[in-house]
C-alpha cells in the first residue's frame, strides 16, 4: 500500500531551493507547516465554492476556474497548467500533452450531455471521469481537491449527490492507483458507494 502513497517531489520551477516545499504566498517553508495552512485555507474556499458552484460549462477552462479559486492565496500558478512532468509511482500525463488531452476528455463529456440522463450507469461515468482527470493531473498539486469538487458539481447538475466524506485518502489513490492502470472496478466500486440520487434524499 505505502507504495502509492507520494510527498511533494523537488523540482526547481515549484520549489525553495534545496527543499521539496512549493514556494507559496504565505511564504511558508516549513513542509508541515504548510500542508497545515493549506488544507484550512483551501477547505474555506471549497465550501466557498459548494455553497455557490460558478455558473458555466463543464469544460477544462471550468476546472481551472475551480483550481484558481481554491488555490488563489496560496499559489502564485492557482488555475495553470504545471509546467512539469510528475510521477507519484504514476506517471501522469507529459505536461505538454495536458491542453490537448484534457481537451479530448472534456469534449467526450459535452458529447455525453455532461451525463444528464445518461443511459448507461451513473456511477461508472462518475468513476470513468474522475479517474481520467485524475490521470491528467493537471496542475502541480491541488488535482485531488479540484477534481472531486468537479465530480460533485457534475453529478449535482446530473440530478445526483456524491459524498467524498466517507472515503478515505488511502482508499482514493488505491482506486486512482488502480484505475489509472485500466482496473476500474475499485473506483465504480467506490463510486456505488457514494453516489444516491437527489430524488431521493430530497423526499
Ligand atoms: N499513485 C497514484 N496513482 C494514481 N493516482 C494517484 C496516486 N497517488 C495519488 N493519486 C491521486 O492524486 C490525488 C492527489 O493529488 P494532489 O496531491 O495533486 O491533490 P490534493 O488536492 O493534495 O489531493 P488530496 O486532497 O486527495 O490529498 C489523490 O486524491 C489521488 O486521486
Ligand atoms: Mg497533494
Amino acid at each position: 500500500m505505502s507504495d502509492y502513497f507520494y510527498n511533494y517531489e523537488y523540482d526547481k520551477t515549484y520549489c525553495y531551493p534545496s527543499s521539496s516545499v512549493l514556494k507559496n504566498k504565505l511564504n511558508i517553508q516549513d513542509a508541515s507547516d504548510l500542508l497545515k495552512a493549506e488544507r484550512n485555507i483551501t477547505a474555506l474556499r471549497i465550501l466557498e465554492l459548494k455553497m455557490a458552484p460558478p455558473k458555466g460549462s463543464l469544460n477544462f477552462d471550468y476546472l481551472r476556474k475551480l483550481h484558481f479559486y481554491i488555490f488563489q492565496d496560496i499559489y502564485t500558478w492557482a488555475g495553470e497548467i504545471r509546467t512539469v512532468d510528475i510521477t507519484k509511482g504514476t506517471k501522469f500525463c507529459l505536461f505538454r500533452y495536458i491542453e490537448e488531452q484534457a481537451n479530448d476528455l472534456f469534449r467526450k463529456l459535452k458529447n455525453e450531455n455532461y451525463l444528464i440522463d445518461t443511459k448507461e450507469s451513473i456511477e461508472r461515468r462518475l468513476s470513468f471521469y474522475l479517474s481520467e482527470i485524475n490521470a491528467i493531473h493537471p496542475f502541480r498539486e491541488g488535482n485531488g481537491r479540484v477534481q472531486r469538487l468537479f465530480i460533485e458539481i457534475l453529478a449535482d447538475r446530473a440530478g445526483y449527490e456524491v459524498d467524498f466524506s466517507v472515503v478515505t485518502a488511502e482508499e482514493m489513490i488505491t482506486a486512482s492507483y488502480q484505475s489509472f492502470h485500466k482496473n476500474y472496478e475499485p473506483m465504480d466500486e467506490l463510486f456505488r458507494r457514494i453516489t444516491c440520487s437527489k430524488a431521493i434524499t430530497d423526499v
